[in-house]
């Protein structure tokens, strides 16, 4: 059976900082001079990855798509409109289909079962590329941007704090997952009907070390905070929901007043995965100095290419890159 990455919860804690360490080196080694010599130029040649997108993407699309093209592989993107999935074929035929063909399944869906599905079926690695219970890809991201921001490594991001202020959604879930796993404590702030239910706090707490605070105060949440990260507060597929969701994350706006009551560290920093709207972060913010925004998203290329060389070129064997 090969191995698939569904979410952080899938890596013990040295895998993680394994595939975070080897995202900065393919970034140091791909932005070098001495780029040509890179060693997994040919690694994925021959070989054509699916990604399989039923909802929109930029970062995603445009970081895997450029990971097996880096990778020496074709990229075939198959959106929704593209393939009989949902609508001619079941999940369990499309699956066993596209797996015959090619080397690796990238998915985005909407429900987690249908990834699980994906995967039940799959005779190759799948990578979940989004879904409404995880989004893997960008927390290796986030937390690689963090190491090269801080000048350190995963192991060096031990004791590190990260408040969250936003609503309890997929990016959270792996981010609590992650954080636990290398000892990063988290507080979440998020409004009274929208905290992390149940089930996914005892998959966070079966994680790892590190602690997990939640409140309904923002300014609680970011207290001593190094990192202060949101997302949007309507995820795909919530779009009904707005009007409900703008009124009760009102006053959740991340901004450097709310980080100065709150008494978040002097250089905290700020994280957003984006697509990102005015209401969750001003401008003053998202595009000041202590933004992380734009480094974040391009991390996202160096994540993908160390996510597909552990799951498909070393298919599953998480180690250190040669890079
Ligand atoms: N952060 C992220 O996954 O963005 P996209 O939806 O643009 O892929
Ligand atoms: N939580 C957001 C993340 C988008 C990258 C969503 O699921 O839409």
């Amino acid at each position: 059976r090969p191995r698939h990455f569904l979410s952080l919860k899938d890596l013990t804690s040295t895998e993680l900082a394994t595939l975070v360490d080897n995202a900065t080196a393919h970034k140091n080694a791909l932005q070098s001079a001495s780029r040509s010599s890179w060693p997994l130029a040919s690694s994925l040649s021959g070989s054509t990855i699916s990604l399989i997108f039923s909802k929109r993407s930029t970062r995603t699309r445009v970081s895997t798509e450029g990971a097996v093209v880096a990778l020496g592989g074709h990229p075939m993107f198959l959106g929704k409109d593209d393939i009989q999935l949902g609508v001619n074929e079941s999940l369990y035929d499309t699956s066993v289909v596209i797996s015959s063909m090619t080397a690796g399944i990238v998915a985005r869906v909407g429900p987690h079962k249908d990834i699980a599905d994906l995967a039940k079926d799959s005779s190759v690695p799948v990578i979940n590329a989004l879904c409404d219970t995880f989004h893997p890809m960008q927390i290796v991201a986030d937390l690689a941007c963090l190491t090269q921001a801080l000048s350190t490594n995963a192991a060096g991001l031990k004791g590190l704090k990260i408040a969250w202020v936003g609503d309890a959604n997929n990016v959270l879930y792996d981010m609590c997952i992650g954080a636990r796993k290398l000892g990063i404590d988290m507080a979440v702030a998020t409004p009274k009907g929208y905290e992390i239910p149940d089930r996914v706090k005892s998959m966070i707490e079966e994680a790892g070390e590190g602690t997990l605070l939640e409140t309904n105060e923002p300014e609680q949440a970011v207290k001593d905070a190094n990192v202060i990260v949101t997302d949007t507060w309507i995820s795909m597929g919530q779009e009904e929901e707005s009007q409900k969701r703008l009124k009760a994350f009102a006053g959740y706006q991340v901004t450097e007043d709310m980080a100065k009551r709150g008494g978040a560290a002097d250089d905290w920093k700020f994280m957003h995965c984006l697509p990102r709207h005015a209401e969750e972060v001003n401008d003053e913010v998202f595009y000041g100095p202590r933004s992380l925004v734009f480094p974040e998203a391009q991390n996202r290329l160096w994540s993908a290419i160390a996510t597909l060389e552990g799951f498909v070129v070393n298919k599953g064997d998480i180690k250190k890159t040669q890079s």
